[in-house]
């Protein structure tokens, strides 16, 4: 590892099998300043050498922290967008620029907003341009991009069908910009944007292989676990049509920029000790050992010398006396993971910070219940209100019920009918996407806040532990949310220093659909830092990954009837039942069931690994 001076920690390591210069640092909002950092060298060098600076701009979650950043930077007065020239590589099709799913409006609030750009200096494909036009505004955009001298510095993301722009599999090296089907993936990946995989356009205008490589400088951008295996293959696989990112292999100046979590499965971050010698810590020599007995099918305390001789690992052997002492040392050391009830945390202050109502259920549901049990206090913090994920018609189902119930709850059932039929007239005209009423916003907030009380009661908690933070970042009524500011920071702080808590639950996923977590966990991180005490940190992972279990510090077992209950208290989330509007497009099951293989399966890796055979498992990892 390496630390840069401006405490960036960079990770190093052989590149041997990448055949794509790559950066990969630790914390996923360093990305933000090291591509801010090459974007406004650019500009500067080509402003002064020919008056002007063309860039190439993608959409999607990843680039929104390097916007957000530029326009920190402009703000600051550190950089001036006047002389810039942009060309965006996709729009939806067909889209109206107004639509709030169209890349134009992302643009424009992500970042064009913001800055000092001309607009006549903004290009962005037209997804409101007739077919039998197409054509010729496809040919228009390439002929606009030569005129500006070529793109000086383009940014991509990795979409997981590989796709660069809206290049599906299948594209070929020499396409240009054109219309595109979209691969079922990259449409199962935008459901939640579009509120259902229906309302996902068919097909988009994107730029071609041929376009993106023309740019002279090139940085594809990802960050998330989700991402890790589609990185490998762009980064490590050949070059191949099936992804059309392994063209960047051909380009003379494209970098892969990556947080650790979407490295994680390049050789030189999962297994570099195949690559070249490699410091030998515990954490290594866990990885290793770990690694062996997968690869090798065999329970740690059954590996023998020559499984390490002939798995790339006779230098780890050659440290100890013998293999037993390897395996022995790593089995202790996952053996210590495991914290039943009697090993954790007992009669102290526990604050769960939960970014949407359900996910202390979705990953913790265990663990809550056996804190309880140790006579913990505990408060679950939600942190925003996950009243979009909520369907029209379950407001409608509990408005009935308030009908039903006026009499015996002496509402006045005139006044209780006359909103209900307003409300039903509101839904009727909906279009998919459309901003609720701030009363339709208000009662999907109360239909989550009352299934998350009836979920903790359901682990064992009083109802009282539940706080409801409604964080101002998330009060959109839309899936994009504003940034994080003082006053969702503000909230953060004054409840640590109410609860002044001796350990702390975080999400610690960054793969949620809508970067809900990356932003709670922002909040999160600023509070501390203004926040005198110093409480344990244990990262949960969300609803769509789990820790494995060499990156979690511990492990927690359940018992059948533990993860029956777990689950029961996940369905008190009903309005997230059966058709959850959000459900992320990385998985097609419901929570309960993705939670229930995630738990089964860590412990059954724990039992193939030769650890005791428990029913279920959780994983935390302590900061
Ligand atoms: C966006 C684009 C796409 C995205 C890719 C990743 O303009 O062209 O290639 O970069 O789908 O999307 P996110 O960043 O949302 O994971």
């Amino acid at each position: 590892m390496r630390e840069t001076s401006d405490a960036i920690v960079v990770i190093e390591g052989s590149r041997e099998r990448e055949n794509l210069p790559t950066v990969i640092v630790d914390d996923p909002q360093d990305l933000a300043g090291l591509l801010a950092d090459r974007i406004v060298e650019t500009i500067e060098r080509e402003v002064s050498a020919k008056g002007r600076c063309v860039l190439g701009l993608a959409t999607g979650s990843t680039p929104v922290g390097v916007y957000r950043e530029l326009i920190r930077r402009y703000e600051a007065g550190e950089v001036d967008f006047s002389q810039v020239v942009t060309f965006n590589l996709d729009e939806y099709y067909p889209m109206s620029p107004y639509s709030i799913h169209s890349y134009r409006l992302y643009m424009m609030e992500n970042l064009f907003a913001h800055i000092n750009l001309d607009p006549r200096n903004i290009h962005i494909p037209d997804g409101s341009v007739p077919r039998k036009k197409l054509e010729a505004h496809c040919q228009a955009y390439e002929d606009a991009i030569r005129e500006a001298g070529g793109i000086d510095f383009q940014i991509l993301g990795i979409g997981r069908s590989g796709h660069i722009g809206f290049n599906e599999p299948g594209s070929s090296p020499d396409s240009r910009t054109r219309l595109i089907t979209l691969d079922t993936i990259t449409r199962r990946d935008a459901a939640s944007d579009f509120f259902g995989e229906d309302n996902v356009p068919l097909e988009a205008i994107t730029m071609g292989i041929a376009s993106i490589v023309d740019a002279r400088k090139v940085a594809l951008i990802a960050t998330g676990e989700h991402k890790a295996p589609i990185v490998r293959r762009a980064v490590e696989g050949e070059v191949s049509p099936d992804v059309s990112a392994t063209y960047l292999q051909h380009h003379r100046n494209a970098t892969v920029y990556l947080d650790l979590a979407a490295a994680a499965e390049l050789t030189r971050i999962k297994t570099p000790w195949v690559l070249e010698p490699v410091e030998w810590t515990p954490g290594m020599t866990e990885d290793a050992v770990v690694w062996l007995a997968e690869e090798t099918g065999k329970a740690i305390l059954k590996l023998t010398a020559r499984d390490y001789r002939e798995n790339h690992l006779s230098p780890l052997l050659n440290k100890y006396p013998n293999a037993g002492e390897i395996n022995g040392e790593v089995f202790i050391r996952l053996r210590d993971k495991i914290q039943g009830r009697a090993k954790l945390p007992r009669g102290q202050k526990v604050l769960v910070f939960s970014p949407h109502p359900d996910d202390d259920v979705i990953s913790m549901g265990g663990i809550l219940r056996k804190l309880r049990e140790n006579d913990n206090e505990i408060i679950v913090a939600y942190m925003t209100s996950g009243n979009i994920a909520v369907f029209d018609h379950d407001v409608q189902r509990h408005l009935d019920f308030v009908a039903r119930a006026a009499p015996a709850l002496e509402l006045d059932q005139t006044k209780v009918r006359g909103l209900r039929r307003d409300i039903d007239e509101g839904f009727n005209t909906k279009q998919p996407g459309d901003v609720d009423s701030e009363r339709v916003q208000s009662l999907k907030r109360y239909i989550r806040e009352s299934e998350a009380v009836s979920a903790i009661a359901a682990v064992g908690l009083p109802r009282t532990a539940a706080r409801f933070l409604n964080m101002p970042f998330y009060r959109t009524g839309e899936v994009r949310k504003r940034p994080i500011g003082e006053e969702d920071v503000k909230i953060v702080t004054e409840l640590l220093h109410d609860c002044r808590p001796d350990l702390i639950f975080v999400a610690g996923d960054l793969s949620d659909p809508h970067g809900t977590h990356r932003l709670c966990r922002a909040a999160i991180d600023q509070a501390l830092e203004r926040y005198e005490g110093e409480p344990a940190i244990w990262l949960y992972r969300g609803a769509w990954e789990e820790w494995t279990l060499t990156q979690a510090d511990v492990l927690v077992p359940l018992s059948q009837e533990e993860l029956r209950r777990k689950i029961l208290a996940i369905f008190k989330h009903q309005s997230q039942k059966d058709v959850a509007p959000f459900p992320g497009g990385y998985d097609d099951r419901e929570f309960w069931q993705r939670v229930e293989s995630r738990n089964l399966e860590t412990a059954a890796r724990a039992d193939r690994l030769g650890l005791a055979e428990y029913y279920a498992m959780e994983a935390y990892r302590v900061e």
